[in-house]
């Protein structure tokens, strides 16, 4: 597209690019200066709670936004600079928001395609096409009115995936969808980069970032304060967690203290009273968290060694939890 190759081009090597980034909300820092290299053909993981700054910086980087400090670029084009080229290489969804309730599936990515000025036969056509691809084929001639949250996220989906882009940004694809729908999604994530998009998706799920996600970003108060891969940001937290639930929630503080002598570190207290988390660097080491609180007098309800969860990967990294109003700090 000549209008593409027009454009000034800093570092052609890599899908995205920011530095210092910052944007202001009055008083706010919403996003305070982040630095990111995503490259072409990953799929980058930006992790973090709610307000931490996820969707701002993706504004700004769609140019939905007016970036307020730093600089960013797409595919070496200068974002602030350029936005109707970045409008041309980035997909964002969500942006679709408001189509017309009454019109079909169908009839919607049509409408989108012509919009971007695709003619009528070659808009039917892909219009069939992502709606086979999404399995919203049986739903194509249902008003969206009558369409549940997941088929709208995967409409959403396959709507900025018109103009086929080769940069894709997706803002929490996943969150309040059924297992089986968000596996759907993780499944035409996977397709789209395999077909040669570039996807940077912000979520606020571990599990997600890790079935997903090449590499991770954890942003958090609008600062990147770690960045890796899935498996590099686990080792920061252990490889599994002990999670306890005590028969008296007041024997919180003997339970911590007997953690603290077994492993040398402090377990996660849960904002539910009496629940406890434990990292633990080897899955048999529970059984020596449990020999040591029987030892010492306190029962539990319930164990169970799982995965570690976000909150966890927080508090290794910033020493908080996701929920900065949780009863983790006063409860040590
Ligand atoms: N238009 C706005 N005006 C004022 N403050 C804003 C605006 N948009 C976002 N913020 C604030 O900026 C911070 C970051 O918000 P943002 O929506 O980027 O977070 P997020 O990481 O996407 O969170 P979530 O996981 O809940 O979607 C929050 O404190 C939010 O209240
Ligand atoms: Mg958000």
């Amino acid at each position: 597209m000549s209008i593409i190759e027009a454009a000034p081009r800093g570092d052609t090597d890599l899908a995205v690019r920011t530095e210092g980034l910052v944007k202001t909300f009055g008083e706010h820092r919403a996003v305070d200066g982040i630095d990111l290299r995503i490259r072409p053909g990953e799929i980058f993981g930006v992790l973090g709670p709610n307000g931490a700054g996820k969707t701002t910086m993706l504004r700004m980087l769609a140019t939905l936004l007016k970036i307020d400090a730093g600089r960013a670029e797409v595919f070496g084009v200068d974002v602030a600079g350029n936005p109707h080229v970045i409008r041309q290489l980035v997909g964002v969804t969500g942006q679709y928001a408001s189509v017309d309730e009454s019109l079909t599936a169908r009839e919607n990515l049509w409408l989108f395609g012509r919009l971007q000025g695709i003619a009528s036969p070659r808009a039917r056509s892909i219009a069939a096409e992502l709606l086979g691809q999404f399995g919203l084929e049986e739903a194509a001639d249902k008003p969206i009115a009558q369409f549940s949250g997941g088929m709208r996220r995967r409409l959403d989906l396959a709507a900025s995936l018109i103009t086929r882009p080769p940069l894709i940004f997706l803002d929490e694809p996943t969150t309040g969808l059924d297992p089986r729908t968000r596996g759907q999604m993780w499944d035409t994530i996977r397709y789209l980069v395999a077909d040669g998009c570039t996807v940077l998706l912000t979520t606020q799920y571990l599990d997600e970032a890790d079935q997903l996600a090449d590499r991770v970003a954890v942003i958090d108060h609008g600062r990147k304060v770690a960045e890796g891969t899935p498996d590099e940001l686990k080792i920061a937290v252990g490889n599994s967690t002990l999670q306890l639930l005590l028969a008296d929630p007041d024997e919180v503080s003997a339970a911590s203290e007997v953690v603290r002598r077994v492993l040398g570190s402090d377990p996660v207290l849960s904002p539910e009273r009496g629940r406890l988390n434990v990292a633990l660097d080897q899955a048999d080491l529970a059984a020596d968290v449990l020999i040591a609180l029987r030892t010492a007098g306190v029962s539990i309800t319930s164990v169970s060694v799982a995965k570690p969860s976000l909150d966890e990967v927080f508090l290794a990294l910033t020493g908080h939890g996701t929920d900065d109003d949780s009863s983790t700090e006063e409860n040590r």
